[in-house]
């Protein structure tokens, strides 16, 4: 991604992802042009590219509330091809639908499969963070082959080798284990993943093996929602004897009332990684994406199954 001072701005931002698209600027030493987005009053999008627009471009929305900005990033890549641009990366800090990659029960849709149509349509390759991946193993299978969901594990792994000390990290499932295993590992420390069942939205049980005698335990999560498994977690490591809990999350969906709940279960500290703005945000994940952009060796995520 070499440049030159008269080069066109290579990163695209919407709105609502401009602070995160100037972090991986500076990351990347290139400069950041803001998308512009009017609402119509029926509800309708109209998006503006405000800037020259390369031959090569990355397009920059978190999709968080996915519904109505799937379709604007669709509409921005078309702007960005027609403005120029003949390669489009969509740089997705938080890419949604990726759970459904099945149909469950019958009458169902797989979900994965329509967006990720809709994506591959209209974007060269795809990239994001811990994507929420079970029965299809690689985001390279459902976005092609260019795409791909980066480990968050090395930043989760540095956060938590700040504090250092006697702490042992926790995976509320077992689905969690090749993360948890991959911070355990970076950081130097014990980890353990407990067995979840699902009973609803925001009811789950979850059981845990023996913790190895550590004061501190640090929950891990790829996504607090509803907080039911934060807080579950939570209340059984206190069970346990566990004095100190904190709680690490990618990606910071909670819901209204999660975080209260999380707290009231004896969470002393919750933070997240950057991908999705949220008051809690405190791991910068610009780095890793930087890292794909200039082409490194990225870690890649591995499924959650
Ligand atoms: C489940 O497979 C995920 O990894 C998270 O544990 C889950 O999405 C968290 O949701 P909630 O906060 O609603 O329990």
């Amino acid at each position: 991604m070499s440049r030159r001072p008269d080069d066109p701005p290579y990163l695209h931002a919407f709105p609502d992802s401009l602070p995160f698209a100037r972090r991986l600027g500076r990351c990347v030493a290139r400069a950041v042009a803001p998308i512009r987005l009017h609402r119509f009053p029926d509800g309708e999008s109209l998006v503006r590219v405000t800037a020259p627009v390369g031959r090569e471009v990355c397009l920059v929305r978190s999709l968080h509330d996915p519904n109505v900005k799937l379709v604007e990033i669709l509409l921005a890549a078309d702007a960005l091809r027609r403005a120029g641009a003949r390669r489009v990366t969509l740089l997705a800090p938080y890419l949604p639908y990726m759970r459904q990659d099945s149909v469950f029960t019958p009458g169902e849709p797989i979900s994965q499969r329509v967006v990720a149509g809709a994506l591959r349509a209209a974007f060269d390759r795809v990239l994001t963070l811990e994507a929420h991946l079970h029965r299809v193993q690689r985001l390279q299978d459902v976005l092609g082959r260019a795409s791909c969901s980066l480990s968050a594990a090395p930043v989760i792994a540095a956060w938590l080798g700040r504090d250092g000390g006697e702490t042992v990290v926790v995976g509320p499932d077992e689905e969690s284990t090749a993360a948890v295993r991959a911070i355990g590992e970076i950081a130097a420390l014990p980890w353990v993943v407990g067995r979840k069942a699902r009973q609803g939205d925001r009811r789950v049980t979850i059981r845990f093996p023996a913790l190895p005698a550590r004061s501190r335990a640090v929950i891990v999560d790829d996504i607090a929602s509803s907080g039911a498994t934060i807080a579950t977690a939570a209340r059984a490591l206190r069970r346990s004897g566990v004095r100190t809990l904190d709680a690490v999350v990618v990606h910071a969906i909670f819901a209204v009332g999660s975080l209260s709940s999380i707290r009231a279960a004896g969470v002393r500290r919750i933070v997240s990684c950057d991908t999705i703005p949220h008051r809690t945000n405190a791991i910068a994940t610009a780095s890793l994406f930087a890292g794909a952009l200039l082409g490194g060796t990225v870690p890649v995520a591995a499924a959650r199954s």
